[in-house]
């Protein structure tokens, strides 16, 4: 089959996309599957780009990007097919020739929210992981969190501030957060990789935090600190009927003084001290919650192909979901195939199962 191989494209986690196509053209079985590997520029632009896994990767610090060059827009010729023909020109190039599946290695807005899915549906392509709905849900904290909560799913205490709100209104902000105690987490409504949250535990620092939040979405949600371990576990769609995969949970333990939590530094750039530990040291039964639970949000949302989903654990033993992310961070030293590799299903084989989900 051929595979369209998109990454890059107009979110803050443009890099991080790249990446993860870095390791997923390292690991894809180049036996059986022809790759096109097509970027999209940090403006929007498609372009063929290095088919090079080395290009790709996060190396001291440096972030790849996808560079607008429009020369080396390189593709297949032939197109007697209709994909993407029905396009406008600078969206996906109209001589892509036939397409079996398109893989979007996309993350954040523009990408993992339901707007790529659902060009893809309309050019009658078949594409990887979930569909517009899911994907949006996935996107707004605001509607996942309504989501979740609609289908019993356990959540934390949230607040949504409107575009403007803690100014015009600065009081009745004040009375809503009451509640939810300190430290908050203040968080743009759609975005990723922990891009635009910060954590605050004083009420003085607030405006700043809401103001940082804002430069990547005009919503802002904020939510309380969930005492508890930050566990997270790998979802896989099933063929038909057939009830989602969980992996083994693992554990994300950040033990440097200098990150208060694991944000984009820690994640990506740092020599942090952040350990994902895989699978976590949790007994048996909160195992079976964890995984039981994952299963849930994915299912909750409607979602396919597959999601990482983020929990607490707490004290208690509660199971209290975070988030679903329908496209996580995916290269080889992410969470998500490492708790694959942990449960058994190696990065390759992972890739090539998501591929034929996408298929069939
Ligand atoms: N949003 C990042 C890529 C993640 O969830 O892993
Ligand atoms: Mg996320």
């Amino acid at each position: 089959p051929r595979v369209l191989l998109l990454f890059g494209g107009r979110s803050g986690e443009h890099a991080i996309s790249c990446a993860t196509a870095g390791g997923v053209l390292r690991a894809i079985d180049r036996d059986r599957y022809d790759v096109i590997p097509v970027g999209i520029t940090p403006s929007g632009r498609w372009v063929g780009v290095d088919p090079d896994p080395d290009a790709w990767s996060i190396t001291n610090g440096r972030l790849p990007q996808v560079a607008d060059a429009p020369e080396r827009v390189l593709l297949p010729q032939s197109t007697d097919e209709r994909s993407a023909h029905v396009l406008a020109d600078g969206l996906p190039p109209r001589d892509l020739g036939r397409i079996d599946v398109v893989f979007p290695l996309l993350h954040g807005p523009f990408g993992e929210d339901g707007t790529v899915q659902g060009m893809l549906e309309l050019a009658d392509l078949r594409y990887v992981g979930a569909g517009v709905l899911a994907s949006a849900v996935g996107m707004d904290k605001q509607f996942m969190k309504l989501v979740l909560a609609g289908q019993g799913l356990p959540i934390g205490p949230y607040t949504v501030l409107r575009p403007g709100e803690l100014d015009r209104d600065p009081d009745g902000v004040r009375a809503r957060l009451e509640p939810l105690g300190l430290p908050l987490f203040v968080k743009p409504a759609r975005a990723g990789s922990s891009l635009g949250i910060t954590r605050v535990t004083d009420l003085a620092d607030l405006p700043a935090a809401v103001a940082e939040a804002e430069r990547h979405d005009p919503k802002v949600i904020i939510e309380a600190a969930i005492v508890g371990r930050e566990i997270e576990c790998a979802v896989l769609g099933s063929p038909g009927a057939q009830r989602a995969r969980a992996s083994l949970p693992g554990e994300i333990v950040v033990t440097d003084a200098r990150h208060d939590f694991y944000d984009f530094e820690a994640k990506y750039l740092a020599e942090a001290d952040v350990e994902l530990s895989c699978p976590a040291d949790l007994p048996a039964d909160i195992i079976e919650r964890v995984r039981d639970v994952a299963v849930r949000t994915f299912e909750a949302v409607d979602c396919e192909g597959l999601a990482r989903v983020d929990v607490f654990v707490t004290e208690a033993g509660e199971v209290v979901v975070n988030e679903i992310n329908t496209m996580p961070g995916f290269t080889p030293f992410s969470m998500y195939p490492r708790m694959w590799e942990a449960s058994g299903l190696p990065y390759s084989q992972l890739v090539d199962e998501l591929l034929q989900l996408a298929l069939h």
